[in-house]
């Protein structure tokens, strides 16, 4: 078998003979194998090259398995982690597999199942990639939809329809949540391109040296660690589009390149030398002032002409107020389908969005919606929003606040709020306070603390580190 099609996997142990008997065994097996001894080193690892599954011990010097997993799942959440321990603890199982883990083994571990294992972590993250293909390749033309009716919009729109069927290079800007991305969609599925694929790229989530084989893909050996080739987003976008996000956060040195790119159709895989024709079309977006940063050095003005072809620029919603009414009746329509609500706006409650300004966008105002539609108009999160509106105390307690607050920054950002994710941080973050809250009782007697608490001293220790409060600043002690 060619290295290029061997299954390359990240072995993070501390035990030089547990990587030494993983290392014979995927070796045997046709995997390639590389070895971590702790969890900063496999973190930089992660960062340079590409793996296709990370088995990872729990207990590791410096950082713990357990945090390197939440980092994994955070960076590259479709990475696979087969977490190993010889700890058989179900609370740290669970701990792990809540974290994201996709399995879990034991040491000592048997040949045969762990393989076993191994290969049914692949298949399955196989199967997933499958699945999320094929359903990247159905265009949902309905829900992307942009609706309007403020003259402004009406502008953005008829542009819209003018260029999509043309090849022509379009900059998209404006503030955070207008609906640039959504622009964007718009432009793919208008144009003769939207049954190719639509590759968005966010420039601002990667660094620098992973966005740009991001883009650009390398081929085998291009760095240490580049133990298999791979095709950057300029490939796979084939035909179709790719969508280059807050573009305003790109170094100066990859703007040369996408420069290149856009002048000579090509590029080159780092560390290959054949060149690859770049038949996509080419978006950008940004909510920076592209023009401001030119001034300041931080953006090539050359880009900037070749990307500026066509330039569409989506209002803020507080410029175009107008759209509020339409835009509310129609996240109403989806988030009422999507929890199976009947709920309704009245015209009072318009008439006071109306009033409001929006910071966020049209993104705020749909989160707003969906939070109406989960708890309703006389729910406790409609109260809470009237109590801190009029500037009263809230009835809820810092800790309530704050749990508040996180679950409204998650659906800011559009993102889930998992049941047992949450708990669990809750609970952590009880369970902080109470040992904090013993500890002030006994002046801080860590011992005394502990046979209070009824655990070993060393669990105790163990406890206060997980809860980052081994180093309690007097400022912490004082204000509990
Ligand atoms: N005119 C509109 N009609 C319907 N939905 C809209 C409209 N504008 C924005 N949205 C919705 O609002 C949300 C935010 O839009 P989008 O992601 O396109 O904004 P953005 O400008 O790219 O934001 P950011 O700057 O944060 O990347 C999306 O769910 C999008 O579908
Ligand atoms: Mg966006």
């Amino acid at each position: 078998m060619d290295n290029t099609e061997k299954t390359a996997v990240l072995v993070v142990d501390d035990e030089e003979i547990i990587c030494s008997c993983l290392a014979s065994l995927l070796g045997e097996n046709d995997f390639i194998a590389e070895m971590a001894y702790d969890a900063e080193t496999a973190w930089e690892r992660l960062l340079q090259s590409s793996f296709d599954l990370v088995i990872l011990d729990i207990m590791l010097p410096g950082m713990s398995g357990i945090t390197l997993l939440k980092k994994i799942q955070q960076k590259f959440p479709s990475l696979p982690v087969l977490m190993l321990s010889a700890i058989d603890r179900s609370d740290i199982v669970v701990e792990a597999m809540q974290a994201g883990a996709w399995d879990y083994a034991r040491k000592p571990f048997d040949n045969t199942e762990l393989l076993l294992t191994i290969n049914n972590v692949l298949v399955e993250k196989r199967l997933k990639e499958e699945k999320e293909q094929l359903s990247s390749r159905i265009p949902n033309r309905s829900v992307r939809k942009i609706i309007f009716q403020s003259d402004s919009m009406k502008v953005v729109k008829e542009v819209i329809e003018q260029i999509a069927d043309t090849d022509v290079t379009v900059l998209i800007h404006g503030d955070t949540g207008v609906g640039k991305e959504l622009v964007a969609n718009r432009l793919h599925f208008l144009s003769r391109r939207a049954d190719e694929p639509f590759i968005k790229i966010n420039c601002a989530a990667l660094p620098e040296n992973l966005l740009e084989s991001e883009l650009f893909g390398f081929d085998r050996g291009a760095f240490t660690g580049a133990l298999r080739s791979k095709p950057g987003k300029f490939e796979q976008a084939g035909k179709g589009t790719i969508f280059l996000d807050e573009i305003g956060e790109m170094s100066l040195p990859l703007q040369s390149k996408i420069l290149q790119v856009l002048q000579d159709k090509v590029c080159t895989r780092l560390g290959g030398v054949k060149e690859v024709g770049v038949q996509c079309r080419i978006l950008a977006a940004t909510n920076r002032n592209l023009e401001e940063e030119i001034q300041k050095g931080f953006f090539r003005s050359d880009l900037y002409f070749r990307l500026n072809v066509v330039n569409i620029y989506v209002p803020a919603l507080d410029k175009r107020k107008d759209d509020i009414p339409l835009l509310v009746e129609h996240f109403l329509q989806i988030y009422n389908k999507r929890y199976g609500r009947r709920r309704k706006i009245s015209r009072k409650i318009i008439d006071e969005l109306l009033s409001r300004s929006w910071p966020g966008n049209v993104r705020e105002l749909e989160n707003w919606v969906r939070r109406f539609v989960i708890l309703g108009s006389g729910s406790a999160w409609q109260n809470i929003e009237a109590q801190s509106d009029a500037g009263t105390a809230s009835r809820l307690s810092p800790r309530e606040t704050s749990h508040l607050q996180e679950i409204d920054l998650l659906l800011a950002q559009n993102k889930p709020l998992p049941l047992r994710k949450m708990v669990k941080k809750i609970v952590a973050a009880e369970e902080r306070a109470y040992l904090l809250q013993v500890l002030e009782r006994v002046n801080y007697n860590k011992k005394k603390a502990s046979r209070l608490l009824q655990v070993s001293y060393k669990t105790f220790l163990s406890k206060l580190k997980d809860c980052g409060i081994e180093k309690v600043s007097m400022k912490e002690r004082h204000g509990f």
